[in-house]
């Protein structure tokens, strides 16, 4: 595994895009930054993190999605990996808030953007950006925002952390190849955020109602369960859950 650890970047990764435009990388190649100047999130959104004290890594993934239909199965791998990760550390109230935000004790620490590219060639390459909170305690503005530190009250190496997490990863893309991707659905579906509860939504022309989440389709749809009884899957864009 190559590890390129940066001081300072806009975005981890862009800076991994840019470079696997440019050279051949290989499997697993690694980013981390101390500081992202322009840190992504999902949806557009910006990802903040205080200087040096939290983990923001990217990693180059080749090989594993064949398919296109198949590509939420990646999001699902790399979020029942960082929750393995983090029951490894004995942390509890985990879940995975969809489509893969991940919440200990109600509370987003770990954020994933994978962005995904098609090659000349055909093959899929994806770019695995997770912004996991560690030692920052202060979330000015962002009251849904924890950290390891908030949830432990102890300080965590991040270089530990982050080999854990790259370590997790590669050997679930290990079982992902012996076709193991339903025991991974199924751990998702065990750590669903909400799941089976009365949730309140708001929809795109801002409307509210109830539902309740009955699964994650395998093509990333949420299938709610609404008032009338009926079924109805969304996409990430078309709802947000308020909570
Ligand atoms: C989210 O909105 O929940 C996704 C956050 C992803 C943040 C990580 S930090 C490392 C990588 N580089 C980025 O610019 N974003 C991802």
């Amino acid at each position: 595994m190559k590890l390129i650890k940066l001081d300072a970047i806009d975005s981890t990764n862009d800076f991994l895009k840019g470079l696997s435009q440019k050279e051949k990388l290989e499997n697993y190649t690694v980013v981390t930054a101390k500081s992202q100047t322009k840190g992504k999130g999902q949806m557009g959104s910006n990802w903040d993190s205080e200087h040096n004290k939290n983990l923001t890594i990217s990693i180059l993934i080749k090989k594993t999605i064949i398919n296109i239909n198949e590509i939420f199965n990646l999001n699902i791998l790399v979020a029942v990996s960082v929750i393995q990760v983090l029951n490894d550390l004995k942390i509890s109230n985990l879940n995975i808030k969809w489509p893969n935000d991940i919440m200990a004790e109600n509370k987003k620490i770990a954020g994933i953007l994978i962005e995904n590219s098609i090659k000349e060639n055909g093959k899929i390459e994806s770019i695995v950006g997770i912004g996991l909170n560690v030692n920052q305690t202060n979330f000015d503005n962002l009251p849904k925002a924890s950290s390891l530190k908030n949830v432990k009250h102890q300080d965590f190496d991040i270089d530990t952390l982050q080999e854990s997490v790259v370590l997790k990863i590669e050997g679930n893309i290990e079982k992902l190849k012996n076709n193991e991707i339903d025991s991974f659905w199924n751990e998702y579906g065990n750590y669903l955020f909400k799941k089976g509860k009365p949730t309140l939504f708001e929809d795109t022309y801002q409307q509210r109602f109830m539902g309740i989440i009955n699964r994650v389709t395998r093509n990333g749809q949420l299938e709610i369960l609404l008032e009338d009884d009926s079924m109805k899957c969304f996409e990430v864009k078309e709802i947000m859950m308020i909570y």
